[in-house]
């Protein structure tokens, strides 16, 4: 389907010029209205505030600190998809759908064909949207799919049953949710208040085609309870007022500015507007929590010598044990080598013949490719550009497995992920760092606590074990000391 995302990358038709026109007429009535009151009824003053509507400004609402903490049960997932589709990206869903504990549907154009019955009990339920040839707007829809889409929303309001709901988090069928950071992420705010929780595109082009204030639909975006049963009866209003725009995430954003709510960004949501090898985004990940990631299909698998549904799958082994730690960086570094590890947790491991400072190796390695080719700035962040240089030039390790001691009879209170040689790095050492060569190295191990979620937003550090020669490193990851320095 063409994503709720903007994979159909047009600009959009701003023919805004009747809204414009409508709104120069509007504001006309109101001075005219305003100028007969002054000119006819000088002397009384009450007559003055007619036009105003007497609104009660509200008491002051503190977060309801009797309610509890928010949960998966909090959550109703508004997924959209369509049958065309749904064969390739139903692993995609249920990689990470969590069978009779997460709430909602993933909503279709049509009834599913024979062949796609009996609905399996590992996918999310199925409904198929209100046919929208009904709208009277319907005839001036530039993008009638677009519209089905965002009104998903107000189905689900209608359909489902929304005792306890909290948030409403809308997404497309190739959106992977890594759930335990979304409750955590979303327990921050107060689903009583109005929120629109999302992200915007990798790309400075798309931002600019679309929006720089829209939360892209197959990152997903989370609204709020209030601002849902806000949104419910303003939406046909509101469809009616943009029936030109091309995507339904710019719909979203558009209603939502027009009930007074912007975005907020979370920079753990990615919606992944690139092609080729993501690798080093994934290695180079902020320390906000990994909520989301997407466009699978439209990228290399993030694993090598995995198929795509394979390499989203091993992700999944990681996050099943850890989502805090998930592709959260790790530095640190062995002196007598000259060297620095840059872990990204549960996904790969990197060894520079240099010693980089943190300030540096966050920034991605440019190994992807932005959406749409065009002039640079492509990017909403830094990057740095892959080189050949060999004080440069990462050893890279992938993820190779994952190991909970707690499940054994060990005492070891760790979670240990082992990392492994991808390619060949195939260049000589680093001679002015004193030529130690890493190459002998072929596995990483990682030894993490397996005692609770890591505290969101506070960086870890680690110490490596290394005797010269030999062909394993490891790894120890630990709270950082007090004014450690990553350098
Ligand atoms: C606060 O939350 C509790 C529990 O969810 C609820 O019963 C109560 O009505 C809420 N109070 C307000 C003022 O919203
Ligand atoms: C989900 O609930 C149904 C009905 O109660 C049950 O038959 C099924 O085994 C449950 N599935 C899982 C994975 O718990
Ligand atoms: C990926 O590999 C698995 C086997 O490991 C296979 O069952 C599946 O069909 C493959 N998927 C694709 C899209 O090739
Ligand atoms: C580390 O590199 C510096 C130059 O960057 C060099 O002067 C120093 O001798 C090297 N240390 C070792 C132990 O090789
Ligand atoms: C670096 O080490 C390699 C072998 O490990 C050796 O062949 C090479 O001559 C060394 N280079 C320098 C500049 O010492």
């Amino acid at each position: 389907m063409p994503p709720s995302s903007p994979s159909i990358q047009r600009k959009p038709q701003l023919s805004s010029l009747p809204i414009l026109c409508k709104g120069i007429v509007i504001c006309g009535l109101v001075l005219f209205l305003f100028y007969t009151v002054l000119c006819h009824h000088p002397n009384n003053d009450n007559d003055l505030f007619v036009p105003f509507i007497a609104q009660e400004w509200p008491a002051s609402s503190p977060t309801n600190v009797t309610s509890s903490p928010t949960d998966l049960s909090h959550i109703m997932f508004v997924l959209v998809g369509c049958i065309r589709t749904w064969k390739y990206r139903r692993p995609y869903i249920e990689a990470w759908w969590r069978e009779n504990k997460t709430r909602g549907n993933i909503w279709l154009d049509v009834a599913p064909t024979q062949e796609l019955l009996p609905w399996p009990s590992s996918s999310p339920p199925f409904r198929v949207n209100e046919d929208i040839k009904k709208l009277k707007i319907y005839p001036k829809l530039v993008n009638p799919v677009e519209v089905r889409i965002y009104r998903s929303v107000l189905e689900t309001f209608r359909l489902e049953d929304n005792k306890d709901v909290r948030w409403f988090v809308m997404a497309d069928d190739d959106t992977l949710f890594f759930l335990d950071n979304l409750v955590e992420v979303l327990g921050k705010y107060d689903h009583t208040k109005y929120y629109y929780i999302g992200t915007n595109s990798e790309c400075i082009k798309s931002n600019y085609d679309f929006s720089f204030d829209m939360g892209y639909g197959g990152a997903g975006y989370a609204l709020s309870y209030a601002l849902v049963e806000a949104l419910v009866s303003t939406i046909d209003e509101c469809i009616e007022r943009y029936p030109h725009l091309y995507v339904s995430d710019y719909l979203s954003s558009s209603c939502s500015a027009d009930l007074g709510v912007d975005l907020i960004i979370e920079k753990g949501i990615h919606q992944i507007d690139l092609h080729g090898d993501i690798s080093g985004l994934l290695s180079s990940h902020p320390k906000s929590s990994l909520i989301t990631l997407h466009h699978f299909d439209a990228i290399d698998p993030i694993f090598p010598s995995m198929n795509r549904t394979e390499a989203v799958n091993h992700l999944m082994k990681p996050a099943k044990l850890d989502q805090s730690r998930l592709l959260q960086q790790t530095i640190c570094y062995l002196r007598q080598s000259n060297w620095t590890f840059s872990i990204s947790w549960g996904y790969s491991a990197h060894i520079y013949e240099s010693i980089f400072p943190r300030s540096i190796l966050r920034r991605p390695l440019e190994t992807f490719r932005p959406w749409k080719e065009d002039r640079p700035p492509l990017f909403m962040f830094n990057t740095r550009r892959p080189s050949n240089d060999p004080c440069k030039a990462p050893h890279v390790f992938s993820l190779e497995g994952v190991l909970d001691r707690d499940e054994g009879s060990s005492s070891h209170e760790h979670v240990i992920t082992t990392y492994s040689r991808s390619l060949q790095r195939n260049l000589p050492a680093c001679s002015s760092n004193g030529n130690h060569s890493a190459d002998p190295i072929v596995k990483i191990q990682v030894f993490s606590p397996s005692t609770g979620r890591k505290e969101a937003g506070r960086i870890e550090c680690c110490d490596v074990d290394y005797v010269a020669g030999k062909d394993i490193a490891n790894i120890k990851l630990r709270a950082c000391m007090k004014s450690e320095v990553l350098a």
